[in-house]
């Protein structure tokens, strides 16, 4: 079982994608654009969710339609940025659970470590969704599906915005033979000496949560 990798391949994506790296982006139109994407990504995020049976009525006939299967899936968001991502998660999965998982990248050292935990004790059987816009290095993306591994999910989605060609390698040898999935925004070029992502869009938590920049009241 290997990790398997989506890169989404739409016009419309690409799009906001570029207005989301634009620097001169303010936070307001980040935020927007960062919520629309997920919408996007969901959809190819969550095409092997689990559904059964289930016997409708319609004006005409009866029918076996389908609804989402229990347990009900999780979605975890990496605080801060993944924050930014959760609104448009669950308007599609109204259903789902969310946990939290608090992670901060050390600026020197570029490891993550983990500052909030709030996630369902066990999670078990369930389909677990992970948000993080950026995926640099891969070690906080890692230590999070680690983490839910450690509950007992045996299935895992991450939905970045962005990643480095380094994280995803890192990521894909760190989980073999694990039931991974990541369904990325666009696969940039390269990571910088300093952890960014080249070409990137800068720090995704501060661009959405408001330090960087000109802002001006609306
Ligand atoms: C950023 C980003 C990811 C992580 C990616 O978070 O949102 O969580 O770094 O880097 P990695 O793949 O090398 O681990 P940051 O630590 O800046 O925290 P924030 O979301 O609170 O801004």
């Amino acid at each position: 079982m290997g990790m398997h990798v989506h890169v989404a391949d739409h016009p419309l994506i690409s799009h906001k994608l570029s207005l989301l790296r634009d620097q001169s982006t303010p936070s307001p139109v980040f935020r927007a654009l960062t919520s629309e994407l997920v919408t996007l990504l969901a959809y190819e995020a969550t095409r092997h969710i689990r559904v059964e049976d289930r016997e409708i009525v319609t004006p005409v006939t009866t029918m076996t339609g389908k609804k989402l299967a229990k347990p009900r899936p999780v979605v975890v968001p990496i605080l801060r940025a993944g924050l930014g991502m959760l609104e448009g998660m669950v308007q599609l999965l109204p259903s789902a659970e969310v946990g939290f998982l608090g992670m901060v990248r050390n600026e020197e050292t570029l490891q993550p470590s983990v500052y909030a935990e709030r996630l369902p004790e066990n999670l078990a059987d369930r389909q677990c969704f992970i948000l993080d816009p950026m995926l640099a290095t891969g070690g906080s993306l890692l230590q999070a599906i680690n983490f839910v591994f450690d509950k007992g999910a045996t299935e895992v989605t991450a939905v970045c915005l962005l990643a480095a060609p380094e994280g995803l390698a890192a990521i894909e040898k760190a989980t073999q033979g694990r039931d991974v999935s990541i369904v990325l925004g666009a696969l940039d070029e390269k990571l910088n000496d300093r952890g960014f992502i080249v070409p990137g869009l800068g720090d995704a938590g501060d661009r959405l949560y408001g330090t960087v920049g000109q802002f001006t009241e609306t």
